[in-house]
């Protein structure tokens, strides 16, 4: 029998990554890349040490009952965790840990470029193109909205909340953002804080969010909160799905309220929502925040760091459990 720990690595990672893996720990890897069901995830959890799992691994508290006990991490290769019940792992003494910080820049890029496929239309011209169905230009064409010099609301100014701050500086946006506490001033580099959600909304005319799902967060926009927004506003959610009532968000779509949205995440994954793709003014990409080749990599480093450190007796960098 190996004494290397035995790790089941539930998604396809890198070559870089998985040739690690395989080098370090005896690495059960999944070629095909097939999305397990919660029965296969308990079965193929029976005889491991450690699972490195992504989002899509759902280690809800009946999941976490049902792992064995010589299972001691769960190493995530994500930022979030809201697919784990971190009370439920405590309980079982199941150390859980994340991949912060590596993915901040691809996620902050893929925020602006929502932004920006939003404020400028880019979906329905696109598509215009493509289908063959462009067939006409005048000054009154496909007007979108320009965000340089606007005001940018960020609702949850962590690592990735900070990093598209900073980008959207590059477009001369004011910044302004609502989060738990106010940051010291290195780290707000002049954003103006909003101790409380209802009075940042009104005044910002496009909304990122960057928060995590936590029971304060869910559903923090709503028919209520989008109401708050000023009319024209552009809506950006790159963060998590849950965070939004996507009815609402329909609705605020529907009626104008919102000029458009930029979305790269869905209360429904894989899938989306099929009401939100009928709306033209809505950009919309599969949850490829941090999907770059060099974030990856990282993300995968970072999950096995974490591994590493555990099985060394170390405390993980990255503990959330
Ligand atoms: C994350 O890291 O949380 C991203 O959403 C990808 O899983």
């Amino acid at each position: 029998m190996s004494e290397k720990p035995v790790i089941l690595v539930t998604r396809r990672l890198t070559d870089a990554v998985q040739a690690r893996l395989q080098r370090d720990y005896d690495a059960i890897l999944n070629p095909q890349d097939r999305v397990f069901t919660p029965a296969e995830l308990i079965e193929k959890c029976q005889n491991v040490d450690a699972v490195l799992p992504c989002h899509s691994e759902h280690f809800s508290a009946d999941v976490i009952a049902a792992l064995p006990d010589r299972l001691k991490v769960i190493a995530n290769h994500s930022v979030g965790v809201d697919h784990v019940d971190l009370e439920a792992a405590a309980s079982r003494g199941i150390v859980v840990t994340n991949t912060p910080d590596v993915l901040s820049s691809a996620t902050a890029e893929i925020a602006i470029l929502c932004m920006l496929g939003a404020a400028r239309r880019a979906s329905e011209g696109d598509q215009m193109v493509r289908q063959n169905r462009w067939d006409f230009w005048s000054p009154a064409f496909m007007v979108g909205v320009e965000t340089t010099g606007k005001k940018l609301g960020i609702i949850g100014m962590g690592r990735v909340g900070r990093v598209m701050a900073k980008r959207a500086r590059g477009f001369d946006m004011e910044v302004h953002y609502h989060g738990r506490n106010r940051l010291p001033a290195d780290l707000e580099q002049g954003a103006i804080f909003h101790a409380v959600l209802d009075d940042m909304l009104p005044q910002v005319d496009v909304l990122s969010l960057h928060c995590p799902t936590t029971p304060d967060t869910v559903g923090i926009m709503n028919a209520r909160t989008f109401a708050l927004l000023p009319d024209d506003a552009i809506f950006v959610n790159t963060a998590r799905g849950a965070l939004v009532d996507e009815a609402a968000l329909i609705d605020a779509l529907k009626s104008g309220k919102l000029f458009a949205a930029g979305l790269d995440v869905y209360s429904d994954e894989p899938g989306g929502n099929p009401e939100l793709s009928k709306l033209p003014n809505v950009f919309m990409l599969p949850h490829i925040g941090s999907a770059t080749r060099e974030t990856r990599d990282a993300m995968g480093f970072r999950a096995i760091d974490n591994l590493d450190a555990v099985f060394a007796g170390r405390e993980p960098g990255d503990r959330v459990a």
